[in-house]
């Protein structure tokens, strides 16, 4: 039997390497619509999760892993040689920028050299890690064909972006449309029918590049308006005028406008890094990228922004940002969600910890800061309580999660800077609070 026919009967194996944000969900799907999967992480804890029944991303249910541990169709393992048992390869590792700020492609290579090493004939790779237009053919091709075998004649190959949006209650893995790019018609149509088997409406493209691509382009252009409306915040603020009076009204408008909101700067796996990855790739054609720089400014300028909101506003209430108790209420990117992988709330701690203030956090989904790429502190968070509330100088909203009751915490500080409108049914406290 082909690989398609195997597919279209959902008898070939699909193996999910990197169990993250992206990869676990869609282990999940295959597994939700009848294929046998197995996960791979070089993560032990989180395949022991697995094993266990365990959760470890908040908006992935216990019961959804535990019912595909119990179908028997699932097997979990942190040992790569059961690649061979696979039909199908998917991989979700992680591809974050190095301390240059230029794309760490280690993980897609470790990777590649792994399944290289296990690759078999009739096998397809497919790879959904965000990156620079190229990577699969460029990078992951030729690690692969040192296995002896030969793309397109022994074995598909294709990149399929992905466009998870962790906690959005809209839409999820299978009701998202899967952009699917290939260089050769069979890699495509295996990987079409794949991915046909889980979600709702798959959108085929001519190459890998492509694909890579788009990816890049639906980033880059919320980066690029985010950043657009961050002046635009900046700028009306200094003549008076609410941004966000202003957006709701612009929102209004039946065409041609799209809603986009200010906020303390970019964060989240996504927006702040894959637009370097185009930037870097961009380089070896000779053209510069001017939007994506001129955007990635004015979003890493927002913490500073934000910041000196903070000692404006102390400084109005004849306090010294030095020594200032300063509370700032949520570690995550975004609402509601329990990652903080390039969080703005690191960038303010440190920020205003430079300038003298004693900085706490609260988060009522991360009890305690974990290390992340840049930035190690030593924080666990604070009871939201009146009490501790009326103890801080200034308590800064970074993070508007749904849980916060905006009224008691205006109430009870003394000072609220607030940059994600998230107070503004708030209308008895409003002498108090500042917006950002
Ligand atoms: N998180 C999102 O919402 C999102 C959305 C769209 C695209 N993406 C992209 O998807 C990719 C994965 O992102 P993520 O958020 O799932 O990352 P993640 O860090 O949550 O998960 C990646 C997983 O890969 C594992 N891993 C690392 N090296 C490995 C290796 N050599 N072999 C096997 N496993 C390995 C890690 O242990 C981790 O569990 C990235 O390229 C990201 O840009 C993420």
């Amino acid at each position: 039997m082909s690989l398609l026919e195997k597919i279209q009967k959902k008898e070939s194996v699909v193996g999910v390497v990197g169990l993250g944000y992206v990869g676990l969900p869609l282990l999940l799907e295959f597994i939700e619509n009848g294929f046998y999967c197995i996960g791979f992480d070089v993560d032990p804890k989180k395949i022991e999760k697995i094993q266990k029944k365990q959760t470890y991303i908040r908006h992935i249910s216990e019961s959804r892993i535990s019912e595909a541990v119990d179908s028997g169709n699932l097997t979990v393992s942190k040992d790569f040689s059961s690649l061979k048992s696979a039909d199908c390869i998917i991989v979700a590792v992680p591809t974050p920028l190095d301390k240059h700020q230029q794309p760490d492609l280690s993980y897609i290579i470790k990777t590649s050299e792994t399944i290289a090493k296990y690759l078999k004939k009739g096998q397809l790779v497919v790879l959904e890690s965000s990156t620079w237009p190229g990577t699969t053919m460029e990078i992951m091709k030729p690690i692969l064909e040192e296995s002896g075998l030969f793309y397109a004649k022994d074995f598909y190959l294709a990149f399929s972006p992905e466009r998870e949006d962790p906690n959005n209650a809209k839409y999820s893995t299978r009701t998202i449309p899967k952009v699917i790019g290939a260089n050769d018609e069979a890699s495509r149509d295996c990987a079409k029918a794949l991915y046909d088997a889980v979600i709702v409406q798959t959108v085929p493209v001519s190459s890998t590049q492509a694909a890579e691509a788009t990816k890049l382009l639906e980033n880059i252009f919320r980066s690029v308006n985010i950043a657009l409306v961050n002046e635009m915040k900046m700028i009306l603020d200094r003549m008076g005028i609410d941004v966000w009076e202003v957006i709701e009204a612009a929102s209004t408008k039946p065409f041609g406008f799209m809603p986009f909101y200010p906020g303390p700067g970019l964060g989240g796996h996504c927006i702040p890094i894959d637009p370097f990855y185009l930037t870097w790739k961009a380089r070896e054609y000779d053209i510069a990228t001017r939007f994506i720089e001129l955007a990635g400014e004015i979003n890493t300028s927002m913490p500073y922004y934000v910041a000196g909101k903070v000692v404006e506003a102390l400084n109005n209430h004849q306090k010294s940002i030095k020594s200032a108790k300063v509370l700032i209420l949520g570690a995550a990117y975004k609402k509601d969600i329990d990652d903080m992988r390039e969080s703005p709330t690191l960038k303010l701690i440190e920020i205003l910890e430079s300038k003298g203030a004693d900085v706490d956090y609260n988060d009522p989904l991360i009890p305690s800061m974990p290390k992340v790429r840049k930035y190690q502190y030593d924080m666990q968070s604070i009871d939201l309580t009146p009490e501790n509330l009326k103890k801080y100088d200034v308590v800064l909203i970074s993070t508007d999660h749904s849980t916060y009751d905006y009224q008691l915490i205006c109430e009870h500080s003394v000072l609220v800077v607030d940059t994600r409108n998230a107070t503004k049914n708030i209308k008895k406290y409003r002498d108090k609070i500042v917006k950002a």
